[in-house]
């Protein structure tokens, strides 16, 4: 796999198509999202942990009722985490257990890592087992269940799910069947884990201002990772012109899934080269909103999925007036969680999308993994398989 690198900073999300009120609650709640998730949960296990419901049947389960699990005590650096055995999870009503083959990192397990910017004066971390980004067979359902049986095999993203979210890190997790949609038979469980944000982030974005059309000049910009490395691809099954921007190490894999032109954000501004694009998408968020507005055609949008948060905050102070003074549009992209899966899913059975792994590391080496991920060296998605 190809690497690359710099330090990763700290990274917010938050929505942007409605007013500026709704733009400003989303934001607080988003960026408090973090430090509530992060301290208000419970004690060392996710919170289906707690949940004894009746589990109507069962795949075969290894005979000991105890998994693996990557779990953290305190906030800090990747080496908090700890590969440990802890009680199995059972799935409560309308869930699935899930025997996880693998999962993915995404930016929010990095946050999440490490002591919110909100002290609420919590100083145990509230979800103690991070991932929410799953593959696996379902493994035994709880009562209620009626979209699985034992053995389909599954994927999503459990990260805002019910109660308690998250945990896929570890052997097995129980999801609300809500959170899971069945993995094509040919997609590999590496593949389907490194789908589900990311994947849908790519979507969201990318199509945030209607269908592509034929002709249309596009820029992604931190286009080498998780987000970037799926929205080319999806790009590309249509007649459009698609220029990346990311480092320049990372260009060789880039080329390789069809980026067009390629730009190494360290040497060049693409803010400040004349050149002009219908659709913008960004995962990084560097530049002030104007500084994008510039290089829009007219007519076109940017649309970010998460970067800097004082830049963001710039786009829900300004991205209502630049809205109403010029013909372009800038949009901020809230994941909606699960609602594109089965788009990824047809365009992976069409042959237009192959997810860029990035590993897959096993368990034992979660912190290594982590690590490569904090330092933005990734390319594609970073994987954890279980076994
Ligand atoms: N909207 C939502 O609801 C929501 C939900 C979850 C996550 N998110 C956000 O969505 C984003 C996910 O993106 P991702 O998974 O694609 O992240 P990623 O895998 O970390 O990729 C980001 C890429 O940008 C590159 N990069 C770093 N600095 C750059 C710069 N100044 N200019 C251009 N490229 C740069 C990085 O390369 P190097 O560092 O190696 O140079 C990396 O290849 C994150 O910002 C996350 O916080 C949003």
């Amino acid at each position: 796999m190809l690497r690359a690198g710099s330090e990763k900073s700290r990274r917010f999300w938050m929505d942007g198509r409605q007013t500026l009120p709704w733009d400003c609650f989303l934001l607080a709640r988003d960026t408090l999202a973090i430090g509530f998730s992060n301290r208000l949960n419970c004690i060392g296990q996710p919170l289906s942990l707690l949940h004894d419901k009746q589990v109507l049947s069962t795949y075969p389960l290894k005979d000991e009722p105890m998994m693996k699990a990557l779990i953290r005590d305190r906030y800090g650096p990747p080496d908090v985490l700890e590969v440990r055995d802890i009680e199995r999870p059972k799935p409560k009503e309308r869930e699935v257990l899930v025997r996880v083959h693998a999962a993915s990192i995404n930016d929010w397990d990095w946050q999440m890592l490490q002591r919110p910017m909100v002290p609420l004066g919590f100083n145990t971390p509230r979800v103690r087992i991070l991932g929410s980004d799953i593959a696996g067979r379902v493994a035994a359902v709880g009562s209620g269940v009626q979209r699985f049986t034992v053995g389909d095999e599954v994927y999503g993203d459990l990260s805002r799910f019910g109660s308690g979210g998250w945990g896929g890190f570890a052997e097995y997790v129980c999801a609300p069947e809500v959170a899971l949609v069945r993995k094509p038979s040919r997609m590999t469980f590496e593949e389907a884990a490194a789908l589900p944000q990311a994947g849908q982030l790519a979507v969201q974005g990318l199509f945030a201002a209607g269908p592509l059309r034929s002709g249309q000049k596009i820029l992604i910009n931190g286009a080498g990772g998780g987000v970037g490395t799926i929205a080319i691809q999806l790009a590309k099954s249509q007649d459009v012109e698609v220029t990346g921007v990311d480092s320049a190490v990372k260009f060789e894999m880039m080329r390789a899934i069809g980026f067009d032109h390629l730009i190494d954000y360290k040497k060049e501004n693409f803010a400040r080269n004349g050149r002009r694009y219908d659709l913008i998408l960004d995962t990084k968020t560097t530049r002030s909103p104007f500084a994008y507005t510039r290089s829009l055609s007219p007519g076109g949008t940017y649309a970010t999925v998460g970067g800097d948060l004082s830049r963001l905050f710039q786009f829900v102070i300004f991205g209502w007036c630049i809205r109403q003074t010029t013909s372009k549009t800038v949009r901020l992209v809230m994941l909606k969680q699960n609602q594109d899966l089965p788009y990824l899913n047809e365009r992976f059975e069409a042959g237009q999308l192959i997810p860029v792994i990035d590993g897959p590391y096993k368990l034992s080496e979660a912190r290594e993994a982590f690590r490569h991920f904090g330092a933005g060296t990734h390319n594609g998605k970073v994987v954890i398989t279980m076994e």
